[in-house]
């Protein structure tokens, strides 16, 4: 039911992290791949080598979604890597600086903004009109549970995750009718590079837990499977939904 068989994929930030599991969930399933980085392309590399042990084609893009230009040249690369159309969006890079409201800095921001937001619309904006022109396609875009509990140090990257969840919204209905499904996937605490510093301090690790009705933390593998199943035949009637990967943190 989650045959993925002779689509190709564009997951961004896919070099680590949840994007990795993403990417590589996606190609167990049968896809082509193409991993975008913005820091070490060993990495990239890396991925790109495991997917090619399971039989799939993948290739790397690099760009910082900062840059105005980066969403068409990401896409770009995909499209040579790969080939067209690019059947599965996941748009799973984001940038986060940490800051509660006494530290909120324009420039920062606005970065951002422009990678998260911005990034979102032109990477959407790249891979619509091939969508369009199969009349399918599925987006996906990776939010947060900071859209129903905003962390107070990390006030616009939640303003932003809120905001893109909105947005996905309003491009479920502009793009139903060309047969593309546009979806979020919110993880609650998910273990990865960005936290793993503040979780190794055991009082703080206890915290976190306590807020989390299944009693564990993520793993970036928790949230890989959804994403399947929404890029498959199986999430054809989905659109416009939220799905929490989270453990049952926004509940409480
Ligand atoms: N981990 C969690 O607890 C958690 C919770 C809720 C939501 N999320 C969301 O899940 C997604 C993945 O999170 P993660 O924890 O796996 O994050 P991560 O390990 O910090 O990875 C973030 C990814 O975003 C990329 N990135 C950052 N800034 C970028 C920029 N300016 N241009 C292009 N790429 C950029 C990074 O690329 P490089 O590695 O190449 O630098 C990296 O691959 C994010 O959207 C995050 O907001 C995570």
């Amino acid at each position: 039911m989650f045959d993925l068989g002779g689509k190709r994929a564009l997951v961004t930030g896919s070099s680590r992290g949840i994007g990795r599991e993403i990417a590589l969930s996606l190609a167990r399933q049968g896809a082509d791949v193409c991993i975008h980085y913005l820091g070490d392309r060993n990495e990239a590399e890396a991925v790109v080598t495991l997917i090619h042990a399971a039989g799939r084609s993948a290739c790397v893009a690099e760009g910082d979604l900062t840059d105005t230009d980066a969403p068409r040249s990401i896409v770009a690369a995909a499209v040579q890597g790969l080939g067209a159309p690019i059947d599965i969006l996941v748009v799973n890079a984001a940038l986060q600086v940490p800051q509660s409201l006494a530290d909120i800095d324009p420039e920062s921001a606005r970065r951002q903004f422009d990678a998260n937001l911005m990034g979102t619309v032109g990477l959407i904006q790249n891979v619509v009109p091939d969508m369009k022109q199969a009349g399918s396609g599925r987006i996906i875009h990776i939010g947060s549970v900071q859209q129903w509990r905003p962390h107070p140090d990390m006030t616009i990257y939640a303003a932003l995750k809120s905001g893109i969840e909105n947005m996905m919204r309003n491009f479920a209905v502009q793009l139903a009718p060309h047969g593309i499904t546009v979806n979020t996937v919110s993880p609650g605490v998910i273990e990865t590079e960005r936290n793993r510093r503040t979780l190794t301090d055991p009082a703080y690790r206890a915290r976190v837990r306590e807020r989390i009705p299944i009693g564990r933390i993520g793993k970036p593998e928790d949230c890989a499977g959804v994403v399947a199943m929404l890029c498959s035949i199986s999430g054809d009637y989905i659109t416009g939904a939220n799905i929490p990967v989270d453990g049952g943190m926004s509940l409480d």
